[in-house]
């Protein structure tokens, strides 16, 4: 029953907003009242930022970060680093990052392993692209991404995003159904072969153009527990609404 589990709105700001856009940002929502957690991940480089200006309520997280703590790996970003920034989660396995970034899930493993260490909740993003849906590969996909990145894990501290590659910056929502099915598969399967926690307990979120508009729908499915939230996510107002609809 979905009225056990937490449920989130976790803003993606992705590579956008400048300092004064996230001042304005962290003061307009300051008194923002919701019955969902409200997550936000900035760009690394802002967590620190954020971290200063951010008001009680609000959680600061990273888009990504590194499988080791420290060594040799040029232009990475350390989860024991990110943790002591004092962010709370991380985001693995973004689809931006398993495709222009060529992720795969061995590397998405290793991550998850080094940011639960450093007691980061992960975010751990699986979806599928337009192509494997019309083969009919949806289940297999997530199935496989599930397995593979989150295989022997055994931690309460990880939440899914389902995100539609074809979803994401398109304008093009999954229907309710699509996310519910989809959501209700990744359940049903995280309760058979993983070992996080309870699959009744795991939030599972949806990801692809979640706006004020369509949240409140998607959300009214019993296996929706949030949106991972790009576009919509950047304007205090925008993000405001998100948390009021849904
Ligand atoms: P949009 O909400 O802009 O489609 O982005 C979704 C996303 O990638 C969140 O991680």
């Amino acid at each position: 029953m979905k009225t056990n589990r937490e449920t989130y709105i976790i803003g993606n700001w992705k590579m956008n907003q400048d300092l004064g856009a996230i001042t304005h940002f962290l003061d307009e929502v300051s008194d923002l009242k919701t019955e969902h957690h409200a997550w936000i991940a900035p760009q690394a480089l802002h967590i620190d930022k954020c971290m200063k200006l951010k008001s009680e309520h609000i959680q600061i997280g990273a888009q990504n970060c590194a499988h080791e703590d420290s060594g040799a790996f040029t232009g990475e970003n350390s989860p024991k680093t990110i943790k002591e920034l004092g962010a709370h989660f991380v985001i693995i396995g973004h689809s931006e990052r398993r495709s222009l970034y060529s992720e795969g899930d061995e590397l998405l493993y290793k991550k998850t392993l080094k940011a639960l260490e450093n007691e980061l909740v992960v975010v751990f993003c699986i979806g599928e692209t337009l192509e494997q849906r019309e083969a009919n590969k949806v289940e297999e996909v997530l199935a496989s991404q599930l397995l593979n990145g989150l295989r022997d894990i055994d931690s309460k501290n990880v939440i899914i995003a389902y995100e539609p590659v074809w979803a994401i910056g398109t304008g093009v929502t999954a229907s309710p159904e699509q996310a519910g099915d989809a959501h209700k598969f990744i359940r049903g399967f995280i309760d058979k072969n993983l070992k996080l926690e309870d699959a009744q307990e795991t939030s599972i979120l949806y990801g692809g153009s979640v706006k004020p508009e369509n949240i409140e729908e998607l959300m009214s499915h019993e296996d929706i527990d949030g949106g991972l939230v790009g576009g919509a996510s950047l304007k205090p107002d925008s993000y405001i609404m998100l948390h009021k609809n849904a």
